[in-house]
């Protein structure tokens, strides 16, 4: 088999095991698996890529030391990161993650250019080459500024608010004509000395593009954002690969690039909002509607006690446990699995409700309860549950506001209008877990929920509190 044959059946496996790996990930019995197959396929890219590399080099140990210093100083700093990070912090990592892709489109793109400015294609493929690099620079310089102003505003480093410059769009469509004018030319350009500065300019564009694109969206829209910046940074890969003329590069941009294009619009439509809304910003900054919302009179609430509340689960034959952000800020998963654990051995049939966006990241409280070793067959998706809640006799709202809030479906003019929602008011008793009435949830709306007569408040820190209920069970 010659060197090139045995590297194209390398890259076909390793695609083929990435893609293995995505359907692995996409149920949590599975996700362990598709974890591993990602590995091995990223071992067989890279042994494949660096292999085929170093025996072409001219220095064969300086190349294999510089690409083992590489891999050595990124692989600990991964292992550092992923062994530190917290569940709620995930959402900034993950876009740190897409600004070193962004980065590397970057600089694949001016290596690409400086190496053979105009003399590996002829004619009209040169054009195209050009086009190629100057495209995969845009698409990364974007990714690489936009990830890191969401990684600062995630981890509120700087503001969450949206930055509303006027005429904001137009800047936007402006930078947009500005790359158009800049590409063209370079496209066409012979050597380096006529090309690079359109490069830098195209680099610098892109750059203010990404960074003002995201900084005119709320931190609380960042998810989706992060999500987005996803899959340009999986197309920015895409376009590092035409660069390169490497296949699996162009494959692996691709699924990255497709699949966080799909999880941005399962995000949207579990918000019922538009993916233009979310670009074009604002949400949850104090919309009108909230103040009406906020005003109005939906009477008293009432309060239990966690004893209380052990009480009314010895009961009871049947518990949904729908648990929100707040199971996660409160870390509460461990003692809610334990009381499941007691429930179930009472005989309670337990089950918990997951709604699409619970929490602040896709499959957020199916980590958090895989975390806490939760029976899988216990968890249910929003779809699966919705209709049985006039058959439960308690449904135990852990640290969930929005995704139960009944003013999606009741109230026309409420910034949450139309976002599906679990029905938990449909069930014979509700007791709500939060820390404090005045409190509001993501979206900050008023969740008239809380003031049902089949409604009991269990104020104080979800931990504490399920803590509280075990010893009374
Ligand atoms: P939220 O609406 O954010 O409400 C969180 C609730 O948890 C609040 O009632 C809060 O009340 C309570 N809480 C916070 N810390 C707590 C603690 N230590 N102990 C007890 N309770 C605590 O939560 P949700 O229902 O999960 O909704 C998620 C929201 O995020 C949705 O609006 C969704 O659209 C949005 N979102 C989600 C995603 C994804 S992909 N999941 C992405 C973007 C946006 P207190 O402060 O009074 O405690």
């Amino acid at each position: 088999m010659t060197e090139v044959s045995f590297q194209s059946v390398a890259y076909l496996l390793a695609a083929l095991l990435f893609i293995l790996a995505l359907a692995g990930l996409s149920r949590q019995r599975t996700a362990k698996r598709g974890n591993y197959l990602g590995i091995c396929g990223m071992v067989i890219a890279l042994a494949a890529t660096v292999g085929l590399a170093l025996l072409h080099a001219d220095a064969v140990l300086v190349s294999a030391g510089l690409m083992l210093a590489a891999v050595v100083a990124g692989g600990l700093f991964g292992v550092f990161k992923a062994k530190h990070v917290q569940m709620t912090e995930m959402p900034q990592l993950v876009a740190l993650l897409h600004c070193f892709v962004g980065a590397a489109a970057v600089l694949v793109g001016f290596n690409s250019f400086l190496m053979e400015p105009g003399g590996y294609y002829e004619g009209q493929m040169n054009m195209y080459h050009l086009g190629e690099v100057g495209l995969a620079v845009f698409i990364g310089g974007a990714t690489f500024t936009g990830s890191i102003v969401a990684n600062l505003k995630l981890s509120a480093r700087i503001s969450g608010k949206p930055l509303m410059l006027p005429g904001r769009n137009w800047l936007n469509l402006f930078m947009l004509i500005a790359y158009v004018a800049l590409i063209v030319p370079f496209g066409n350009s012979v050597g380096v000395e006529e090309g690079l500065p359109y490069l830098i300019a195209i680099a610098f564009v892109s750059f203010a593009l990404g960074a003002h694109l995201v900084l005119a969206i709320g931190g609380g829209d960042m998810p989706v954002v992060v999500s987005m910046l996803n899959s340009y940074s999986g197309w920015a890969a895409a376009m590092a690969g035409f660069t390169l003329g490497n296949d699996l590069l162009i494959v692996t941009g691709a699924l990255v690039g497709s699949s966080g294009a799909y999880l941005s619009y399962i995000m949207c439509k579990g918000m019922n909002r538009s993916f233009t809304s979310v670009i074009l910003g604002g949400f949850g900054d104090a919309p009108a509607a909230n103040e009406t919302a906020e005003k109005r009179d939906y009477g008293e609430h009432t309060e239990i006690t966690a004893a209380e509340v052990a009480a009314l689960l010895k009961k009871a034959k049947s518990v949904v446990i729908t648990p929100g952000y707040g199971m996660a800020v409160a870390q509460a998963q461990f003692p809610v699995a334990e009381m499941t654990k007691k429930l179930l051995a009472e005989g309670v049939d337990v089950k918990f409700g997951i709604h699409p966006v619970a929490g602040r990241m896709p499959g957020h409280m199916n980590v958090l309860l895989a975390e806490a070793k939760v029976p899988y067959e216990s968890v249910y998706e929003m779809d699966e549950i919705n209709d049985d809640f006039s058959d439960v006799d308690v449904v135990l709202v852990i640290g969930a506001n929005d995704t139960v809030n009944p003013s999606a479906e009741t109230e026309p003019d409420s910034p949450i209008a139309g976002m599906p929602v679990l029905r938990v008011w449909e069930a014979g008793k509700v007791i709500v877990f939060k820390r404090k009435m005045g409190n509001a949830g993501y979206s900050g709306v008023q969740n008239p929920l809380f003031f049902k007569d089949n409604t009991a408040m269990l104020l104080g820190d979800a931990k504490a509190s399920v803590d509280a209920i075990n010893e009374g069970l």
